[in-house]
């Protein structure tokens, strides 16, 4: 993955710089999970490794926009925007009924002692979400094809992922 960060090929400035540093981090994180077999899941710990896996895919969508290896689209954008916001919040939340560590479960039993912190992260998660759907709407409305918007309501999508991880899942 980090073979894929050319700083080379073009100038970049110190904000994209931690955009790409920041998706570079999060991707192996979300790649990374390939490597477990989490077959074995059932319940509600097989449904929130699914919703994870669903945002996951929204994400390694938009990396390559965020880095500047695709061009940015923003009807795709949008509907990706809208797929994390539904599977986070309280659609979220509601998938960690307490002490809900079975194995293959990577949920830190932190999640229970600080759950408010927990649920924030994952209203904050909807919310940032909600913001990039607003963000892609309006560039699909008036046809603007410049990332700049994107790229900062991306990052902080990115950012919350980060969050959340280093804090409520433990590897
Ligand atoms: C509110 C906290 C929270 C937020 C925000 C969050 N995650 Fe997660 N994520 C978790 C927890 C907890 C697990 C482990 C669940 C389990 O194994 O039971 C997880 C697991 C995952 C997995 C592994 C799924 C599997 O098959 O085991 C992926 C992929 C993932 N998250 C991607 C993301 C991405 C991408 C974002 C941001 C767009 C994100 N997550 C935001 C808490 C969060």
């Amino acid at each position: 993955m980090t073979g894929k960060i050319s700083f080379q090929t073009q100038p970049r400035n110190r904000l994209m710089r931690t955009g790409i540093l920041i998706g570079a981090a999060l991707l192996s994180a979300v790649t990374s999970v390939a490597a477990f077999a989490h077959d074995g899941a059932t319940g509600v710990v097989k449904e929130r490794m699914d919703s994870m896996k669903i945002i996951g895919k929204q994400v390694k969508m938009m990396v390559p926009i965020l880095n500047g290896e695709l061009p940015y689209d923003p009807a795709k954008v949008e509907l990706a925007a809208i797929k994390i916001s539904s599977h986070a919040g309280s659609a979220f939340t509601e998938l960690f009924p307490s002490e809900s560590t079975d194995t293959p479960s990577e949920a830190s039993p932190e999640i229970w002692e600080k759950w408010d912190a927990f649920s924030q992260l994952s209203d904050e998660l909807a919310m940032n979400a909600d913001m990039l759907k607003t963000i892609a709407a309006k560039d699909v409305a008036s046809g603007s094809g410049d990332a700049g918007q994107f790229n900062d309501a991306f990052r902080n999508v990115l950012q919350t992922c980060k969050s959340c991880h280093q804090q409520f899942r433990s590897d």
